[in-house]
């Protein structure tokens, strides 16, 4: 009997090469596909055991297309893509890859905080356009150690965020529900509540994962109570932040600008009013990419998809 397929919904790799040697090992064929609707990711995994997952949406139906005992692997550590509670509910066994890039993703938040504050982006612009300018043209630019860097979400990568900053002698405060205040304060991060940390932080850097609670944290509503001077870095899910909102905030003055990596939805829409503004920093969710990153997380993702397959217990089960 053939064993059923291992299959990869969608990715952005150059190869498959951790993946093919699992298949090759467990005597399995490995499909792989780039899908984005529910409907292109209903047909691909039917009847697979094991799926391999990138941004494609993981919805109860495509759930319920896959062979008894399946197991969903997230490349990636957010896994807001995979409805978790159908999950449960099938017996899917869902696991991510908490792990591959920490560093990778911390680097590249803390690179777009830097170069925001120091408004590096928008002077070359500015440069550019009009020729030359005195330096405080585009409004006051504050010393690192007179700057209140507002974490929200203090988990692995706000953590790495935090170790990154603190040479620089930045202020750190931080605002997150689940983490006891004392261990923030142990790491030398102030723990705050998100009203005092949005009206106090000079620059907010969210690391939260996007749930049905926090769509949107940062609205019209959060964005009126930042300082008009600070900056907002958003490397977690595009959909904390609510963009139309925050256009119109960096438009008006309102907020200082912004460092966006991730979207809601993605691509970045061809008309998103974000794509006009100077001082908004735009990556093509990028902040995990790293060339030793992205070899990490695909072994570690093969070596997750084996252990399922043997019917071990997974090492990052999420469901
Ligand atoms: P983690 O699970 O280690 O930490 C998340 C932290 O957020 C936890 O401490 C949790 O208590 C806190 N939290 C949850 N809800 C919150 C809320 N409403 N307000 C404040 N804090 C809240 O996750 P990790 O590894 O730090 O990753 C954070 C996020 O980064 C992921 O969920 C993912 O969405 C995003 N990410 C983005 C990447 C990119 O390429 N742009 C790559 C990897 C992760």
């Amino acid at each position: 009997m053939s064993r059923a397929p291992i299959v990869v919904t969608d990715h952005a790799f150059g190869g498959l090469v951790h993946e093919e040697s699992l298949a090759r090992e467990t005597g399995r064929t490995l499909a792989a596909h780039q899908c984005t609707s529910e409907a292109d990711t209903m047909t691909a995994v039917r009847d697979a055991e094991l799926v391999f997952v990138n941004f494609a949406p993981v919805t109860a139906d495509v759930l319920g297309a896959l062979a008894p005992g399946a197991t969903v692997i997230r490349y990636g550590i957010g896994y807001d893509n995979v409805d978790i509670d159908a999950a449960r509910r099938l017996g899917v066994r869902v696991a991510n890859v908490p792990d591959y890039g920490v560093d990778t993703v911390a680097d590249h938040t803390v690179a777009c905080l830097l170069t925001l504050l120091r408004r590096t982006a928008a002077f070359t612009s500015a440069v550019r356009e009009r020729g030359w300018l005195r330096a405080g043209d585009l409004g006051p630019i504050r010393g690192f150690a007179e700057t209140t860097v507002g974490l929200i979400g203090t988990g692995r990568i706000g953590r790495a965020v935090a170790e990154r900053l603190r040479p620089f002698r930045f202020r750190i405060i931080a605002h997150d529900p689940y983490v006891d205040p004392a261990d923030l304060e142990a790491a030398g991060i102030e723990a705050v509540t998100l009203d005092a940390l949005l009206s106090r932080a000079d620059a907010v850097s969210l690391h939260a994962p996007l749930t049905e609670q926090n769509r949107h944290l940062i609205g019209a509503r959060s964005l009126a109570s930042m300082r008009p001077h600070a900056v907002l870095v958003n490397t977690s899910r595009g959909g904390l932040v609510d963009e139309q909102a925050l256009a119109g905030a960096v438009r008006a003055g309102a907020l200082a600008g912004a460092a966006l990596d991730v979207f809601d939805p993605e691509p970045l829409a061809a008309d998103s009013p974000l794509r006009d503004l100077d001082n908004v920093i735009l990556t093509p969710h990028a902040a995990f990419y790293s060339v030793s990153s992205l070899d990490a997380l695909q072994r570690l993702a093969a070596e997750e998809g084996g252990r399922a397959l043997r019917g071990e217990p997974l090492r990052c089960r999420v469901a």
